[in-house]
């Protein structure tokens, strides 16, 4: 399965921070907020991540993270000039997808819970069309929203509806299997100008090949496009690692765990963040490994 996280888009709703630097390099408490998303698609296993990002931000973000091999990754980049919808992020990516299955996930986008390693394992290997993540939210009308019927099964899927059917937002990760390339090929753009990924969801929930995996109690999803949400996600992971000891987000010890590195290489990339709390951390878990 390949990845791609989409960190892309303008930032104006986070205006003046987003001025001069991208979005998805502003800090999320400690760590840089594009992090977060590349946590996940690495606990899903996958280590083939194509980052997609404005002409500006990515050789910023090619400077933070390199070709990945550090963390035992293959990362790759590409441009997306204008915002011009998520589904163009497999216009963009064909050459990286190939024929293979793949994830998106957007890079603005925070997921944490008990368990949540072996929910997209699970997913990942149940794969049969396209597998959307829900998240139950109290302003429905701006998300794109799935609808579930009695027995569980997706009956439905529409984008910012002005009178929601539930509550059940979709969530900015999605995991596709191989025909999504062709399928994000084949629509038009929205009112809006875009190319919706909600269009190419339709697709698959047309063919019945649609699910819905609800992330409920004990999961956390957020997202960071406003002052408030940015905040809010910076509070959130500030109270996980210093109340729960436990970190979100941490490159190196997801890299360490999932062993696309090990304790030596760990160890090194401590060392080389000097005196931070972050760096002292990752030279402590090299430690303790066995
Ligand atoms: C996009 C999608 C929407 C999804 C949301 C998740 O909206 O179009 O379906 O619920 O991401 O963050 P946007 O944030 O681009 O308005």
């Amino acid at each position: 399965m390949k990845g791609i996280v989409l960190a892309g888009g303008s930032g104006t709703r986070l205006f003046p921070l987003t001025l001069v630097t991208s979005k998805q390099l502003l800090a999320v408490y400690n760590k840089p907020m594009v992090y977060y998303p590349i946590s996940v698609l690495m606990l899903a296993g996958i280590r083939d991540i194509l980052i997609i990002s404005t002409p500006s931000a990515v050789p910023v973000i090619e400077n933070l993270l390199g070709d990945g091999s550090q963390l035992g990754l293959n990362l790759s980049y590409a441009v997306q000039d204008e915002p011009r919808g998520i589904a163009e992020a497999f216009l963009i990516g064909a050459g990286h997808v190939g024929g293979d299955s793949s994830a998106l996930i957007l890079g603005d986008n925070l997921f944490h819970g008990a368990g949540f390693p072996e929910l997209l394992r699970d997913a990942r290997e149940s794969l049969d069309g396209c597998t959307l993540f829900g998240y139950p939210v109290t302003d429905p009308e701006r998300y794109g929203i799935g609808e579930v019927d009695a027995s569980g099964r997706l009956v439905s899927i529409e984008e910012k509806p002005a009178i929601p059917r539930s509550d059940n937002a979709i969530t900015g990760l999605y995991f596709y299997d191989k025909d999504v390339v062709d399928i994000a090929r084949g629509i038009r753009p929205s009112a809006r100008g875009e190319l919706e990924i909600t269009d190419v969801n339709l697709e698959y929930l047309r063919q019945g090949r649609a699910k819905l995996v609800g992330l409920g109690r004990g999961h956390t999803w957020l997202d960071c496009g406003t002052y408030d949400s940015l905040l809010a996600a910076s509070q959130y992971v500030q109270a996980v690692e210093k109340h729960q000891d436990e970190r979100v987000a941490c490159l190196e010890e997801i890299a360490l765990r999932m062993g696309f590195i090990d304790a030596e290489a760990c160890y090194r990339l401590g060392a080389g963040m000097g005196q931070s709390h972050y760096g002292r951390y990752l030279t402590e878990i090299a430690y303790a490994h066995d």
